[in-house]
């Protein structure tokens, strides 16, 4: 409330249940807006904050109560028991804002919402009911991005320890996919080795689709089809978080079908793995937000050179984007109640400057195509695709991986794998 001050008014709709097929809904998933304000679940809510305002100054709309829809769907807190139970000083039904809403508008100059569309069509339509009733809606309306984003991109003690649990929750189901694999299963068998770990630990929802990418689908980033036998020789590269408590991990790891790295794999994974260290090296107070991406970029190319799959110079290389076919995406983004998450990486077109209680990712990889696709590659290099993958917090003297219980060096994959 201080960020938007006492002319405004913020709106943050928990959003609504939505259809999957005939009369079956997915399972709903709050806006993360909405739950880091409320810490509340269920659908069709909205919070309202208007500093100052006599009334509704911090308010909770919600559902009814209906014991007919609650033996059928599930419980319901109801208005009732908000205060009691979320700590939210007033609370209405759904039902009541229609009416309230243009005593809640009247004379405040902006109106805070999220870019959401779906909501934003709500939204147009008070207004224009305002407008019609002789009212004065808010003349501005302005992005949730410079107040509530700033804020959930510094990320508190309390959140920097649920965030620690889903790594630690994820680490493991990677461990588990690790011992589990073989020549001969399917990418999906494997996929449920991690989402049955991440139940085990009370993580119902990941927080992404699971890509678990046997051989050549290794090298398409957003592989979630998941249903290819993975076979002897391939490399698997499973990027899987569970979300928990709301909060995001996101985790890849890469390694042999068999439990064997080739020489070709092994030469390609210590390459990916001394970038991802030196990038991790790089989160830090004070540092920028691309400092991982530039340090991992020339470590990959001055790789890719050394093994002879590129010629020229470094610099050449880097300033052609020659590496790019092989390294293809960024090495880092926020990481929060979203996977991608909020929070601006530039500022006015300079790049942002690392600060305790951020949280990142650190992920660079690296991946090859085929006779196909890539007809002047050495077949040795063939369908390899690796990234490595980890959650790192800013902290005051450096930095910590929330990851770390996953295992990474080549040779500790192995010995797990053997074990
Ligand atoms: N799993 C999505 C990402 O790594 O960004
Ligand atoms: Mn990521
Ligand atoms: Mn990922």
């Amino acid at each position: 409330m201080a960020s938007i001050g006492p002319e405004s008014v913020a709106l943050i709709f928990a959003t609504s249940e939505k259809r999957r097929n005939a009369d079956v809904d997915y399972l709903f998933r709050p806006h993360s807006n909405f739950v880091y304000l409320t810490g509340f679940h269920e659908p069709d809510a909205l919070l309202v904050l208007a500093p100052g305002h006599p009334k509704f100054e911090e308010s909770l709309f919600v559902r009814p109560r209906d014991l007919s829809a609650e033996q059928w769907n599930g419980r319901r807190l109801g208005a009732e028991r908000v205060k009691e139970t979320l700590g939210i000083n007033n609370a209405f039904t759904v039902e009541e804002f229609k009416e309230v809403i243009p005593n809640l508008l009247d004379g405040r100059n902006e109106l805070h919402v999220d870019q959401d569309s779906e909501t934003s069509h709500q939204v147009d339509d008070w207004l224009k009911g305002m407008g019609e009733a002789g009212l004065e809606p808010p003349q501005i309306r302005a992005e949730l991005e410079d107040t509530l984003h700033e804020l959930r991109l510094i990320k508190s003690e309390a959140e920097i320890a649920t965030m620690q649990e889903a790594a630690n929750i994820s680490a493991i189901a990677h461990q588990r996919a690790m011992r589990y694999c073989r020549p001969g299963i399917s990418e999906l068998a494997l996929e449920s080795e991690l989402q049955h770990e991440f139940a085990l630990h009370g993580a119902r929802f990941t927080a992404y689709p699971s890509i678990v990418a046997s051989g050549a689908n290794a090298c398409i980033m957003h592989y979630i089809q998941n249903d290819r036998t993975i076979e002897d020789g391939d490399l698997v590269l499973i990027d899987a978080g569970c979300e928990y408590h709301f909060y995001a991990s996101d985790i890849t790891r890469t390694f042999p079908a068999n439990g064997r790295f080739t020489p070709p794999q092994r030469d390609i994974y210590d390459l990916v793995l001394s970038a991802q260290l030196a990038a991790i090296d790089q989160v830090k107070t004070g540092q920028l937000f691309t400092d991982p991406h530039k340090t991992s970029t020339r470590i990959l190319a001055q790789g890719l050179i050394d093994l002879g799959v590129l010629n020229g110079s470094l610099d050449e290389i880097l300033e052609n984007e020659l590496a790019k076919p092989f390294t293809v995406h960024r090495c880092s983004h926020f990481l929060g109640l979203d996977v991608h998450d909020v929070g601006k990486r530039e500022i006015d077109g300079t790049d942002r400057v690392l600060a305790p209680g951020m949280v990142l990712t650190v992920e660079p990889g690296l991946y090859f195509g085929n006779a196909d696709t890539m007809p002047n590659l050495d077949p040795r290099w063939h369908d390899i695709g690796i990234r490595i993958e980890d959650d790192v917090v800013v902290t005051e003297s450096g930095n910590h991986v929330l990851s770390s219980d996953a295992p990474k060096s080549a040779d500790d994959v192995e010995s797990l794998m053997a074990g």
